[in-house]
């Protein structure tokens, strides 16, 4: 019955229910799962899993690619299923467990959980539970709209369930390019050269008799929860648009720019749209994940090609991209998360990195995750891989949040993700600010006057003048420097009256 999706006779013997299939997992067990940003999860097993918790203890260990759909996280939180989560998350439920201390978050950068798991520096996987499209005749599995973490989690677990999802499109095999670095010190460079190169396998290569269930599933990935760009993400679009022109002016790159990288999320979403309008031409996209606009600069012709690990798309241009697969054939490319966001490959291929900050501080350093530097919001992503690493570094923000209760323009930000040295440019809807080769004391006011919401400057300004007297290489006030913060929980506002 599903001769196309299971291509190896002898394992049509191994298709259960999710239920069956749960009962591999113990409690205590560490837990690999697929799922990248709402692309390629596994749909059943969670359910089935809650389902088990209600009778009986379990409580395991996660890891995904990034954040799961259809409510995953959140159903396998609330029933106390995940009591450790890593490496990244963007549910609002599992968001609480995690503030209140009941459940374990471990953010990592996405490059690094693979390497980890590779050397032994995490405890190993006992069960993967993949999405495929297929399993091909020799045991490989084809994964679906993402590869994350799916390869290593496959290669490496004692057992493996395989969830088909007979929504995915069997043309969706061939997309995938899975290719994984050998364990250290015997390590050779990884041969990616440029963005569109192919090195790896379509299919992951896992041995037939490691496939301890298959599962079929028919419900498609959530859609993109990203809102539609407005005012302020238009003028942020224009501000970066304006700067790469520069970067062309001055002979810094060609009007193809670099191989260009956005975050996930609304503002960076916004901000890759904005390019349709730019006269940039012939970009490629070496990227974590491709949302709507990667795919609106493919449609345009801007973008040649995109090379990402998952596709996380609206529910109206899902529909489009199924529709019209075929094109895309040659321009998209899909790879574990490792090689997407590898840290050598970033630094060989000379990044445009485009990350979207909470807040940034008056010398440049930036929190992605901490809100109010105590509380996660979703964790580091891959946005580290890529700051750290890319030609240019830059990082976008709203310059309030709150309806302008806060600045995300702070003296000094209470939790550092991407430090002052991983950060070359800084954009808010007022404007851009372009720190390379400025020392902390000449950051500081371009940031006041270029990029912190009018209101604030003053008080932002009068926090400089202060710090200077103080002196220092990067001067602050250090017991005034988180008062923003007393003052925002106190008058609900970190506005000074
Ligand atoms: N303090 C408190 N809350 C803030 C804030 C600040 N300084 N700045 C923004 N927020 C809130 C917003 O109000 C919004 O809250 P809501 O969901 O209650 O409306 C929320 O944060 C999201 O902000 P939004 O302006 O909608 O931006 P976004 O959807 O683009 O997300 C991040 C921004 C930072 C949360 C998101 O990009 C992220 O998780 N980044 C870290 C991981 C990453 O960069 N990965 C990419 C690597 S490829």
């Amino acid at each position: 019955m599903y001769e196309q999706r299971i291509r190896r006779p002898e394992l049509m013997s191994k298709v259960m229910t999710a239920a069956q299939a749960a009962r591999l997992i113990k409690n205590g067990m560490t837990v690999g799962m697929s799922g990248f940003t709402r692309a390629g999860d596994a749909k059943a097993m969670p359910l089935a899993l809650v389902e088990r918790s209600r009778n009986e203890a379990l409580a395991l260990t996660l890891l995904t690619g990034a954040s799961l759909g259809n409510d995953s996280d959140g159903m396998m939180a609330n029933a106390g299923v995940v009591a450790r989560r890593m490496p990244f998350q963007a549910d609002a439920a599992l968001r609480r467990k995690i503030n209140t201390g009941e459940v374990m978050f471990i953010d990592q950068h996405l490059s690094e959980t693979a390497e980890q798991l590779r050397s032994g520096d995490l405890k190993e996987i006992d069960v993967a539970v993949v999405e495929a499209v297929a399993i091909t005749a020799d045991g490989g599995i084809i994964p679906s709209m993402s590869v994350g973490n799916t390869a290593t989690f496959a290669q490496q677990a004692r057992q493996v369930i395989v969830e088909i999802n007979l929504s995915t499109p069997l043309a969706l095999e061939g997309f995938h390019d899975i290719y994984l670095p050998v364990a250290r010190p015997h390590r050779g460079a990884i041969p990616l050269l440029t963005p569109w190169q192919r090195m790896g396998w379509t299919s992951i290569p896992v041995h037939p008799d490691r496939i301890a269930a298959i599962i079929i599933t028919d419900s498609p990935d959530s859609p993109s929860n990203a809102l539609p760009p407005d005012e302020e993400t238009d003028a942020i679009a224009r501000h970066v648009i304006r700067f790469l022109e520069g970067e062309v002016q001055a002979g810094r790159m060609g009007p193809e720019l670099r191989p260009l990288q956005a975050g996930i999320g609304t503002i960076a979403n916004a901000v890759l749209h904005g390019l349709i309008d730019s006269p940039f031409r012939n970009m490629t996209m070496y990227s974590e994940v491709l949302q709507d606009s990667a795919i609106e600069l493919l449609d345009s012709g801007q973008l040649s090609m995109a090379s990402a690990s998952s596709i996380t798309l609206s529910a109206a241009m899902h529909e489009k991209f199924i529709r019209n697969l075929e094109s895309y054939r040659e321009r998209i490319v899909l790879r574990p998360q490792e090689i997407s966001n590898h840290p050598e490959v970033v630094r060989r291929l000379g990044l445009i990195a485009l990350n979207t900050a909470l807040e940034f501080d008056i010398y440049g350093n930036v929190n992605s995750t901490h809100v109010g530097g105590t509380h996660m919001m979703n964790g580091i992503g891959g946005s580290g891989d890529f700051a750290r690493n890319a030609q240019l570094s830059i990082f976008v923000s709203k310059s309030v949040a709150k309806g302008g209760a806060i600045s995300s323009v702070v003296p000094m930000v209470p939790h550092v993700d991407h430090t002052e040295h991983d950060v070359d440019v800084l954009v808010s809807e007022w404007g851009l600010a372009d720190l390379r080769g400025l020392a902390p004391r000449e950051r500081a006011p371009l940031i006041i006057e270029n990029c912190a919401h009018p209101d604030y400057r003053p008080q932002l300004r009068a926090y400089l003048a202060e710090a200077l007297k103080g002196g220092g290489q990067t001067p602050h006030v250090l017991e005034q420097a988180f008062a923003w913060y007393g003052r925002y929980k106190r008058d609900g506002s970190m506005l000074v009256k």
